[in-house]
């Protein structure tokens, strides 16, 4: 199958691609298209044989359910058994945008879409194309990450191409996405909401519309004697080919560490990538370095973060150090959200030195 790559974005929506867009989903094609979020690989979510198609697409365990994109608010009640006061509250506040809610799934949702749960993830993206897209091909679009299964999700048509050229029917390419994490996914199906996911919409921007807000304690730790709620968070993830490490302590400590590191893995043969800030880059010395932005301007980091981990890919590099980021929910930032998929790209290798 030979993929259609078109171009719009949020400042030229075309009716003639989205109605082509939408006569791929009916007929139970896969169309890629971006997200304020990362780019997402869409099917018509009513339809198991398309759901079926997303996870071979991806090579993705079929019991790692997928989201269900709307693009109103009120087209969750028929796929929610019931929508509860809070998914309300939480959509007239975050949506459109980056927050995925899970809640009980109506019949109109086949199970494969599910993977085999009785819950659904739902959300409604802010994008325009997005938005333009779900709703020319019938309102219910079921879409993981576009990126083949434990590859970091894409930040850039380019990389949904790599993954997925001759896998899809088309490709809308939007250019680069604005926050470049995926959203935040709160489970409403409990007494107590929780945070099964953490993203740009943070624990303390749920709390103020709903009160307390519990956090999946798998998320941030690396404890096996409890599997996480949201499937897909068992799975690594987000991971470079390179073999990656995380190195915690003060500046110049990390600095110090990471050089002496890079310096005994260059001599083995290795290819050594460094993910710094603007404030250190020019202190390393590595065979690729990389600035992931401010620390000041979290949002810099995690636009940037997906796209050095496929750099590195492409450029061949073995063996990875990066500097850690501020996960405490200061400021309300979106540093655990970056900690945690930065943790599991490392697979938790993560060195403190104090
Ligand atoms: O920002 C995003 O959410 C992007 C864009 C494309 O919208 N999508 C995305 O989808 O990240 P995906 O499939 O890569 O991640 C969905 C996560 C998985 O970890 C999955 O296990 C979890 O959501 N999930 C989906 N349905 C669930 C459910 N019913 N209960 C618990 N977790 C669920
Ligand atoms: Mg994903």
């Amino acid at each position: 199958m030979e993929t259609k790559i078109v171009l719009m974005d949020e400042q030229s929506i075309n009716e003639k691609i989205l109605a082509d867009a939408g006569d791929i989903i009916r007929s139970g094609g896969l169309v890629a298209f971006p997200t304020e979020t990362v780019y997402g690989l869409g099917g018509d979510a009513l339809n198991e044989k398309s759901s079926e198609r997303i996870y071979r697409a991806k090579g993705r365990p079929s019991d790692n359910p997928l989201i269900v994109h709307i693009c109103r608010r009120e087209d969750m009640k028929a796929i929610v058994k019931e929508v509860p006061e809070t998914a309300w509250k939480l959509a007239e506040v975050f949506w459109p945008g980056p927050l995925t809610m899970i809640l009980h799934k109506s019949e109109k949702i086949p199970y494969t879409t599910t993977g085999g749960l009785d819950t659904v993830a739902v959300r409604m993206p802010r994008h325009k194309v997005a938005l333009a897209f779900i709703e020319a091909a019938g309102g219910y679009i079921a879409a993981p990450s576009a990126n083949t299964s434990g590859k970091p999700s894409p930040t850039l048509a380019k990389y949904v191409e790599e993954d997925m050229s001759g896998r899809i029917e088309m490709l809308i390419d939007g250019g680069e996405v604005g926050i470049g994490l995926e959203s935040t996914i709160v489970d409403l199906t409990e007494e107590i909401p929780m945070i099964l996911r953490p993203g740009y919409i943070t624990k303390a921007m749920l709390e103020e519309v709903l009160g307390e807000v519990k956090v999946d304690r798998t998320i941030l730790s690396d404890t096996t004697d409890k599997a996480p709620k949201a499937p897909g968070m068992k799975y690594r993830h987000y991971a470079p080919k390179g073999n990656l490490t995380i190195i915690a302590g003060t500046q110049e400590d990390v600095v110090k560490e990471i050089n002496r590191r890079a310096e005994r893995m260059r001599e083995g043969g290795e290819k050594v990538g460094i993910i710094g800030t603007d404030a250190t880059i020019s202190l390393y010395i590595g065979d690729s370095i990389k600035s992931a932005g401010k620390r000041e301007d979290e949002e810099s980091i995690a636009r940037a973060l997906y796209r050095i981990l496929r750099e590195f890919d492409d450029e061949g590099v073995t063996a990875i150090y990066s500097e850690a980021f501020d996960d405490t929910a200061k400021s309300g930032g979106i540093g655990q959200a970056i900690m945690n998929r930065l943790l599991k790209a490392a697979g938790h290798h993560i060195e403190h030195i104090w």
